[in-house]
């Protein structure tokens, strides 16, 4: 049936202020606990035949530790960061890949340079380019790094590769089911140290619960639990943040300025 012209400029007018509010996937009319276990009899019954133990399903029919066991087989495969790249693109364990995201983005800059960037997880321009921070939060990232003398030093990364719904902040589930490709490339990097970009990447790779604004600018560890990585990590805020309170921006020049005396220092 046609809508009459009236009612689609309604359907569109309500779209255009879903969008304009961050909401700009839509799923189902109610919500679905996607990260729960399903047992594989269950998962069996859905798809009316014998359950499939394909290794890149396993979110869907395995759960978190199934699909972080995956994801930690992909990740030690891979000898090199284009390897790990390849691996991530076809992951499907990470619930965030089948919830409306266009694409995996990996890392973009030169990791021979010894800074890891971390940040959150892909925005809209992210999903649509395939690279990490290249919108506006990018944009003042890079005014940032290229400020304190980090541009050639910055390998750029974040902690989930598919962008979440609506921009929201990734789960502690979805971070932990990259994780493997997240210490994959620390591992394969080696850098001499790592920044990260606000609370949910500080969550992940400091392992605390510790609020930002008071975790920022202290200097905290990443040691691998196996291998004999390690590197000295600097927690500040995020340049999304800092585009809606840019009066922050002088604590996170502060963090960017002990960040580049550590280098200098290290010549
Ligand atoms: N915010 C992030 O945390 N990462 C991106 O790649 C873009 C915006």
């Amino acid at each position: 049936m046609i809508a009459p012209a009236a009612d689609s400029r309604a359907v569109e007018a309500l779209m255009a202020f879903w969008a304009e509010a961050g909401v700009d996937a839509c799923f189902e009319d109610a919500p679905v606990d996607r990260l729960r276990p399903i047992s594989p009899a269950a998962a069996a019954a859905k798809s009316g035949g014998a359950a499939t133990a394909s290794p890149l399903r396993v979110a869907a029919t395995g759960g978190i530790a199934d699909a972080m066991a995956e994801a930690r087989r992909a990740a030690a495969a891979a000898l090199d960061l284009e390897q790990l790249q390849a691996a991530i693109a076809a992951f499907q364990g990470c619930p965030l890949s089948t919830m409306g995201a266009r694409q995996a983005v990996f890392g973009r800059g030169d990791p021979a340079g010894g800074l890891l960037v971390v940040g959150e997880g892909p925005g809209a321009e992210e999903d649509l380019k395939g690279q990490p921070f290249v919108g506006k939060a990018g944009q003042l990232l890079d005014r940032m790094l290229a400020a304190a003398g980090l541009t050639d030093r910055a390998f750029i990364t974040n902690t989930v590769y598919w962008r979440p719904p609506g921009n929201r902040t990734p789960t502690a589930e979805e971070q932990a089911v990259c994780a493997p490709f997240l210490e994959r490339t620390f591992e394969l990097m080696r850098p001499k140290a790592v920044l990260t970009l606000g609370a949910a990447a500080a969550r992940q790779v400091l392992k605390t619960d510790e609020g930002i604004t008071r975790a920022r600018g202290v200097w905290g560890e990443w040691r691998l639990a196996e291998g004999d990585v390690s590197a000295p990590v600097m927690p500040t805020l995020h340049p999304a943040f800092l585009l809606r309170q840019p009066q922050a921006k002088r604590e996170v020049w502060a963090d960017l300025l002990d960040v580049a005396a550590r280098f200098d220092a290290a010549q």
